[in-house]
């Protein structure tokens, strides 16, 4: 390596090395598979921003639990006798062994394998056999589970946060709440899940999966090519490149990005007929004008494709299935497991009224398409998982990829978009992936 490269790598050894680096437009491999950078985001990411837990209709009846993570630590979400949604560290008290080990349910209490203590559905400690026997002054109360600090949901996803000096989820998600919409009020009755998450481990960093999802339109036409040439999306590779009519524009509010294509105003996408009048009726009216205005060029818009920050991302793509358009949402959760290892959640959703052969067909387009089976998901995870690959790489990986497309372009946000956000006219830019990782180091350095 030159002398260069060699002063490069050794300043980008820190956070502030990083930004830095960033701002010249590269991005170190090391970061997305590298122990101390995993340890610091369990402890500085993962234990104080708002995380994703589950969706409300994984949990409709008290006693309904799932467990997930927030950074590796394992949580017990369960819905108390009062209708309320509660998460805990899912450690016994007594000597820390793992209390819950089924991945969802419905229990009228949780009860250690140990020695038997048991907790109750809002997390009180209720029973510990023989206690007045062996102990004294054993006080119950002081020894509940240890509850996540704050859980709270909007639009019916459910989110803890570990770090009770956290602003609410409300201020977290910021400008972003009204994007929601366009994928939440399509329906009276809401969402549900469409059974539970597809679960896999890929030797992946989560960064890589979420800055996909947070603005890479330009792997479209060439990862993907194959499944335009079978007709998956019923239209061609070329559509997506750039200029191309599939090719759309990208919104940036909040702590959320999303990439939203145009849509005819008389497109339904697939959807059961009156769905888009049901969401005029149920979303905001700004959320409506965003979505039959788009951007005033005559076309409505689509939310293709969204992210939370950190870890959570969604798709609501119309595929082709028996020559029919039929329209899927999924949404999904980079869970990091170690450096270059994250397990994905991956949810298909669909309106709780809808017809259950719509339902059945959405699930199908899901599968085909996303899910460990799906055609776009097995191009991405052999991507994803060559980059963290290349991270660990004893040379390369302090060398430093390339994130400065679009500049010199000049790309001016456009004006006049009826909610709070920053619209950019193309999907073919590296802002969204900077902007992304700004933020990352931003909680990192803090
Ligand atoms: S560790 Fe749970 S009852 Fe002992
Ligand atoms: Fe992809």
């Amino acid at each position: 390596m030159s002398d260069t490269a060699t002063e490069t790598s050794a300043a980008a050894r820190t956070v502030e090395g990083i930004s830095a680096l960033l701002e010249d437009g590269h991005v170190p491999n090391f970061i997305y598979n590298d122990a101390d950078v995993f340890e610091l985001e369990q402890r500085k990411l993962f234990g104080r921003a708002w995380v994703f837990l589950a969706h409300h209709s994984e949990l409709p009846e008290p006693g309904d639990f799932v467990v997930r993570y927030i950074a590796n630590d394992s949580v017990i979400v369960a819905r108390g006798n009062d209708g309320e949604i509660r998460a805990f560290l899912n450690s016994c008290r007594h000597r820390g062994a793992k209390l819950c080990n089924a991945e969802m349910g419905r229990a009228r209490a949780f009860t250690c394998i140990y020695h038997g203590w048991t907790y109750d559905r809002a997390g009180n400690l209720t029973g510990v056999p023989f206690g007045r026997q062996i102990y004294q002054g054993l006080d119950k109360a002081e020894l509940g589970l240890l509850p996540v600090a704050q859980v709270d949901e909007i639009e019916g996803f459910v989110f803890g946060c570990l770090d009770p000096a956290a602003p609410s989820l409300r201020d977290y998600v910021g400008d972003f709440a009204p994007y929601l919409q366009l994928v939440t009020r399509r329906s009276a009755a809401g969402l549900e899940v469409a059974g539970p998450p597809q679960r896999w481990v890929v030797g992946s960093d989560w960064k890589i999966s979420a800055e996909n999802f947070v603005g890479d339109a330009y792997h479209t036409p060439y990862s993907h090519h194959s499944t335009y040439e079978i007709g998956l999306m019923g239209y061609s590779s070329r559509d997506t490149m750039p200029g191309g009519p599939k090719t759309g524009f990208h919104v940036q509010a909040g702590n959320g990005d999303m990439a939203m294509a145009r849509r005819a105003r008389e497109n339904e996408m697939g959807y059961p007929e009156g769905t888009f009048d049901t969401f005029r009726t149920q979303a905001s009216p700004e959320v409506v004008r965003m979505f039959d205005e788009g951007v005033g060029d005559g076309s409505g818009s689509w939310p293709t494709r969204w992210h939370l920050f950190p870890n959570l991302s969604s798709l609501n793509l119309p595929v082709m299935i028996d020559g029919e358009i039929v329209p899927f949402l999924t949404i999904r959760l980079w869970q990091p497991k170690g450096p270059g290892v994250t397990e994905v959640l991956s949810w298909c959703l669909v309106e709780a009224d809808a017809p259950e052969e719509f339902k059945q067909r959405s699930r199908r387009a899901y599968t085909a398409s996303f899910g460990p089976s799906g055609m776009f998901e097995q191009d991405d995870m052999e991507n994803w998982r060559t980059i963290s690959r290349s991270a660990k790489g004893a040379h390369t990986r302090d060398t430093p990829q390339y994130v400065r497309m679009g500049e010199g372009q000049e790309i001016r946000p456009i004006a006049g978009w009826p909610v709070p956000g920053t619209v950019w006219p193309t999907q073919y830019t590296d802002i969204p992936a900077k902007t992304f990782l700004r933020r990352w180091a931003s909680w990192l350095s803090q």
